[in-house]
């Protein structure tokens, strides 16, 4: 956690600024340490760089409980094991399955070629409008982070899943690219990080996890700075989306946490961001399957998916694709 970062968090209880005590540093990044709320005596931990900022619950209890002992930590740990069920269920799905799914998503040969053509450019567009600081709302395992680091951009994550982020660290290591990373456990409904801090946000395949998701994209904009630019990329329900998701009863290539409702379209978009955007745009992409990426050769891969982009653009097939790629700029307050 970078120790300039710090002055834009606020306490998760109080919204009040964070007291900081280091225990271990490395250069001007805090590897072990805390952050305190006075106001309500809680504390929060930073430990090997990656800052938690959920309840401390069973899925970090034992974390905090070796940390207090180890830093002698004066404060009490106070609990707080009343989590959302959906939100209980998607920390227990993703701390469990880093591996599956590294190996069934992030490896697949339908992701390598969207992030691809997708997001290399969006990356291209931050580029190209100058902007530096991109918070990252369900950033998982670094998909997005690692294309953004290694473009030297300074990425926050922010994901509800400490061990995913554990992850994510260790690819932006062996990338050689950490140095521009920031990793925060915290939900995306509520970033206890201060208002217009971050120059653009991406949320990339994650919202339709979160618990709230239009809580998500509205906290992302309120962190973002006035003309801050913003990507997102969700799956959207489309009469071709129902036929992919029947194909994926039949020939499954990737296991989904159960229970997870698409809401997204055009419209969502349009309603929820309109006003506090400019230049809102909206596609619909992906008509061709994903299957066929695990059907035919590789080198086919790129032009496959140029050709969906064109086909995504026809008059009759527009509103077809089965995601939604959104992007715009914040609107400053005196538009
Ligand atoms: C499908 S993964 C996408 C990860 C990454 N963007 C990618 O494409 O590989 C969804 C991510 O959202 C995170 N997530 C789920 N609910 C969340 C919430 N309420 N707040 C923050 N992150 C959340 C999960 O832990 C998971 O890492």
């Amino acid at each position: 956690m970078d120790i300039n970062f710090i002055k834009n968090l606020r306490s998760p209880y109080n919204n009040s600024s964070l007291e900081k005590i280091i225990y271990k540093k490395k250069r001007n990044r805090i590897i072990d340490g805390i952050l305190i709320c006075k106001k309500s005596n809680r504390w929060f931990k930073i430990e090997d760089t990656i800052l938690d900022l959920t309840k401390i619950d069973k899925h970090n209890y034992d974390d905090y409980l070796n940390f207090k002992k180890k830093y002698k930590v004066n404060f009490a740990l106070k609990t707080d094991f009343d989590e959302i069920k959906f939100i209980d269920q998607q920390k227990e799905f993703f701390n469990k399955n880093t591996t599956r799914y590294e190996k069934e998503i992030i490896d697949s040969p339908f992701s390598k070629i969207i992030d691809r053509v997708l997001l290399k450019n969006f990356v291209k567009k931050y580029k190209s409008n100058k902007i530096k600081n991109i918070l990252n709302i369900g950033g998982g395992s670094g998909r997005e982070a690692l294309v953004m680091a290694k473009n030297n951009l300074n990425v926050s994550i922010v994901d509800v899943s400490v061990e995913i982020l554990k992850l994510a660290k260790k690819k932006l290591i062996k990338s050689n690219c950490y140095k521009n990373v920031n990793l925060i456990c915290n939900y995306a409904e509520k970033l206890n990080i201060k208002d217009n801090t971050f120059d653009g946000f991406i949320i990339y395949g994650a919202a339709h996890h979160f618990n709230n998701p239009s809580t998500g994209f509205l906290e992302a904009i309120r962190v973002t700075k006035p003309n801050g630019m913003f990507f997102i990329w969700e799956p959207s329900i489309t009469i071709l989306r129902k036929i992919f998701d029947l194909s994926m009863k039949i020939f499954q290539i990737w296991k989904e946490e159960d229970n997870i409702k698409i809401i997204f379209n055009k419209n969502y978009f349009l309603k929820l961001l309109k006003k506090h955007s400019t230049k809102l745009k909206i596609i619909n992409f992906i008509l061709i399957p994903p299957h066929i990426y695990y059907l035919v050769p590789k080198f086919l891969h790129y032009c496959i998916m140029k050709f969906d982009l064109i086909l995504s653009n026809f008059l009759f097939l527009k509103n077809l694709g089965g995601t939604l790629v959104v992007s715009g700029y914040k609107k400053s307050t005196n538009k």
